[in-house]
């Protein structure tokens, strides 16, 4: 098991280019299979989630190339239905192949991604989104069958905006009969990109962004270069340690809109922004201020991808902050390992906590459960007295392309060892 070591107390200043979000490239990917043509991806992160999404690609028969951050996919060899379990259990996030599954072959197989560490997290939005589209489900055991011959377009309603879902009802209507509207859908920028994606292979959909997104369907998806939207939760990590570590930080490659609730919250904790259409400028104030109250939401709200960071910040502000997690029922794994650094959090029930700052933490050897609990320690590590060991770099690697050398550029002193 490989792990981060840090000597903490260096200043996090600099200038960055964000790579490719995750959270937009992982459904486009799973988009490519809908063409018997080529896709060509931009930017694509070099992370392991990514790299299980392609292995789930050749799984199905797909060809495909990469030349560093370009993946050229060939779908068009495409004829397998099923998804392993061991690749489901890897990336939750498979279920999105669901969609793509269902539209390119009619039918397809995947095994239940079972519970995380961010608490139980069901997938009954999509399976029931797939049942108005026409779906038959057949559950046996740990294994879904959906078998969807015929996809007739309709008007689902989402009892909650859930992101893949929203993502999985596109991809599942993209060929359907007719037109399908997702009301309350997910406003996730990153849905946007998927639409872009769409439109430029041929797909009829209109109103990503907005909570009513239209699907027309078609008969054919064709050729698409796309370049992969820049990755706002590593823009908003990076900003945290900087913030964390009294630096200054320039991101050269984001549009200020989608990172603006997380901008927001740093303007609100002191520190100083200049945010241009496409740049970001940060300084740190000398104290930061608490946050009051602060709740995670979906799209536009404070993104729950955010809070275990913004939790190490608020270690370090002055005064008393509450912090309620309201899209995952269990997003703590990262308190206690806070705690063990000299933290002072009281955990009210699983979704509030409480922060009282600011508070020295001390460098010791701290474990990550998941990808944003092992960014939250390692900017707890950053800014501690001493060194910190921060397990479990498996999870952060899910999601940040080589971390440890774009914050040593940055004027860390950290390393990754592989155990
Ligand atoms: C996506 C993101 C993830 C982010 C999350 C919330 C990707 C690849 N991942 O995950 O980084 O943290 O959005 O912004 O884009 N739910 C149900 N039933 C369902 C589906 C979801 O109850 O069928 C619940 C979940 O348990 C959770 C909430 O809805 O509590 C939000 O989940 P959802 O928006 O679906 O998140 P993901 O798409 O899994």
């Amino acid at each position: 098991m490989g792990k981060y070591i840090i000597n903490g107390g260096k200043t996090i200043s600099g200038k960055i280019l964000l790579s490719g979000a995750k959270n937009s490239a992982l459904p486009i990917i799973a988009a490519s299979l809908l063409t018997n043509d080529v896709t060509v991806l931009n930017n694509c992160p070099k992370i392991s989630d990514t790299d299980t999404a392609f292995k789930i690609l050749k799984q199905l028969g797909t060809d495909i190339d990469a030349d560093g951050n370009t993946i050229i996919i060939n779908s068009s060899s495409a004829d397998k239905v099923q998804i392993p379990e061991n690749l489901v259990k890897k990336m939750r996030s498979s279920i999105i192949f669901m969609g793509a599954l269902i539209s390119r072959f009619g039918e397809g197989v995947l095994f239940y991604p079972g519970g995380c560490e961010l608490g139980n997290r069901p997938i009954d939005i999509h399976l029931n989104a797939f049942k108005k589209l026409g779906a038959k489900i057949n559950e046996n055991g740990n294994k879904i069958e959906i078998s969807c011959p015929k996809i007739i377009g309709t008007v689902i309603e989402l009892p909650f905006p859930s992101v893949g879902a929203t993502e999985n009802i596109i991809l599942a209507s993209v060929f359907a009969k007719g037109k399908t509207i997702i009301k309350n859908a997910a406003k996730e920028p990153e849905i946007c990109d998927l639409q872009l994606y769409l439109k430029k292979a041929g797909a009829k959909i209109t109103g990503a962004g907005t909570d009513t997104i239209t699907i027309e369907g078609t008969d054919k998806l064709g050729f698409a270069e796309h370049t992969i939207m820049p990755d706002r939760m590593e823009a908003g990590t990076y900003l945290m340690a900087s913030a964390a570590t009294g630096g200054e930080l320039y991101i050269e490659n984001i549009s200020s809109y989608i990172i603006k609730p997380v901008t927001d919250i740093l303007s609100q904790a002191g520190c100083n922004l200049k945010i241009n259409n496409n740049s970001i400028y940060l300084k740190t104030t000398k104290h930061l201020s608490s946050i009051p109250v602060i709740s995670t939401a979906p799209h536009p709200g404070f993104p729950t991808d955010m809070q275990p960071q913004l939790t190490t910040l608020l270690t370090q502000a002055q005064g008393t902050s509450i912090i309620k997690e309201e899209v995952f029922d269990k997003r703590i794994k990262h308190i206690p390992e806070l705690i063990k650094m000299g933290a002072d959090i009281d955990i009210k029930d699983n979704r509030t906590f409480i922060v009282k700052g600011p508070k020295k933490l001390i460098g010791t050897e701290v474990y990550s459960h998941d990808l944003r609990a092992g960014a939250a320690l390692i900017i707890a590590g950053l800014l501690a007295e001493g060194r910190t060991i921060v397990n479990g770099s498996i999870h952060i690697q899910r999601g940040y392309e080589n971390i440890e050398t774009m914050l040593t550029k940055l004027g860390a002193d950290i390393k990754f060892s592989e155990n």
